[in-house]
């Protein structure tokens, strides 16, 4: 490794520089503050590294997604999403007899008790499915009290099988619960993707055949949301993982950062904003002048990645993916046409170029989700779905590497001392 010099205050400090597995380079400033007083000040933390991770590797600028190294093209087109949950939480890819082992859990442990599923008829008809997500995760740890240690690897090991096994039932639930449809309870046959289909869109009273293509391209679209390293969502899970929380508590943290419109809660806006401008005409360039015009607060939402300044690669498989996946269910999505049309115009703008916004892996979500039946308050759940195995990893990763609890520092720009002013006087 080497140094830096940084001088402050006529005073010469030497740091040392960090390099990662891709050349990626980082100065190791723990020592300034202790050293000369000074902190780093970086609101949003766009030039600050939280953590080392072996996990997953995003080169921004060119494009670039790894997970454990293995590109995200050659996941997501011979890979399965449990074998990627495998990959992430394990840190390899599984043997056929560990893959069968790990599916096999996976099945056994995707019922919730009885009595968690009274806590869906205390939301209101119209709750929207991240708050609920949210909070019965969190409720989920209530079952498990004594074995929820984040420094008992058995239990952990258990804890995430749980947490993977259990989700897609949550989600599923809830979504029944919105319809004031009874639950359906997952069928072990299926896969990952099949038993959640059939939660979601079976009936008791009929028999539910799962659309192969339409399990495949969900799969998919999980692969393709399974990490993407220290974004919102994760940096919050390791955040409250690092206090020594349960991963219950801190998965459902991250369910609640990921709720976010500038996060994964952009799915459901490009879906909305591409319906708003569709009803108003396919007036493309009146929303695009709304985007450039500041005081209008109005983003074109699904454009645009603190990370990739280039080209988002999720963004690109899922583009390819929306033509066949709509082609396939013979679904003809006028919104499909008004986001072809906004991506054109957005791309050969100036704005958008200057700034390098390019489409992200919202923007095209949405539509496939839309073809593929999954109503629009459901979109940011299936986010955090495919989400969760990344934010698992990390949090194993982040325990395992003894990080030390997160508290970053502030510059206050308060008030002076003054003396408590009686009521009074005021
Ligand atoms: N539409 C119009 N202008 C934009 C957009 C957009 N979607 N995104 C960024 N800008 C402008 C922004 O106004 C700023 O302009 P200026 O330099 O003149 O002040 C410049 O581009 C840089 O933007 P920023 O907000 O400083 O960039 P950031 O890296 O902090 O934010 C972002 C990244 C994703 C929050 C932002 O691009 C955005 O709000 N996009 C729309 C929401 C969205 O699609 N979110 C999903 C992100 S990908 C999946 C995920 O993470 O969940």
């Amino acid at each position: 490794m080497g140094t830096a010099t940084i001088n402050l205050d006529g005073n010469a400090l030497e740091l040392e520089t960090v390099e990662g597995s891709e050349g990626e380079k980082a100065l190791d400033i723990k020592p300034l503050r202790k050293q000369t007083g000074y902190i780093t000040l970086d609101p949003g933390y766009l030039n600050t590294g939280s953590c080392k991770s072996d996990i997953t590797f995003i080169n921004g600028e060119k494009g670039i997604l790894r997970y454990r190294g293995y590109p995200i093209e050659q996941l997501a087109e011979q890979s399965s999403f449990s074998e990627v949950s495998y990959l992430l939480t394990e840190g390899k890819l599984p043997t056929k007899s560990e893959a069968e082992e790990f599916e096999h859990l996976l099945t056994r442990h995707s019922l919730v008790h009885e009595d968690l599923k009274r806590m869906f008829q205390a939301f209101p008809p119209n709750a929207h499915p991240m708050a609920i997500l949210s909070s019965v995760c969190c409720a989920l740890s209530t079952f498990y009290q004594d074995q929820y240690d984040p420094l008992n690897p058995e239990q952990v090991k258990i804890n995430t099988i749980r947490m993977l096994a259990k989700l897609p039932t949550i989600a599923a639930y809830s979504y029944k619960q919105s319809m004031g449809q009874a639950f359906i309870y997952p069928d072990n046959k299926l896969s990952y993707c099949g038993r959640l289909l059939k939660m979601l869109f079976g009936y008791r009273t009929e028999q539910y055949e799962v659309d192969e293509d339409v399990e495949k391209a969900l799969d998919k679209l999980l692969i393709l949301h399974a990490d993407h390293e220290q974004n919102c969502s994760t940096t919050t899970v390791r955040i409250v993982g690092s206090s020594q929380a349960n991963l219950f508590a801190s998965i459902s943290a991250g369910i609640c950062a990921l709720w976010g419109p500038l996060h994964g809660g952009a799915n459901q806006k490009v879906l909305e904003m591409l319906d708003t401008i569709h009803q108003d005409g396919d007036d493309i360039d009146k929303y695009v002048a709304l985007a450039h015009d500041k005081s209008s607060n109005f983003r074109l939402m699904g454009f645009g990645h603190r990370v990739y300044k280039n080209f988002d690669p999720r963004a690109k498989i899922l583009g390819e993916a929306c033509e066949t996946v709509l082609k396939k269910l013979k679904v003809n999505d006028p919104l499909l046409n008004v986001a072809r049309k906004l991506e054109e115009r957005a791309l050969s703008d100036d704005y958008f170029k200057q700034r390098n916004l390019y489409p992200n892996v919202d923007f095209y979500s949405g539509i496939i989700y839309r073809a593929l039946g999954i109503p629009t308050n459901m979109f940011t759940v299936m986010f955090a779905l495919g989400r969760l195995p990344g934010w698992i990893a990390q949090w194993k990763e982040s325990s395992a590497h003894g990080t030390p609890i997160g508290r970053p520092r502030q510059v206050y720009t308060g008030p002076n001392t003054r003396d408590y002013v009686p009521m009074a006087k005021r």
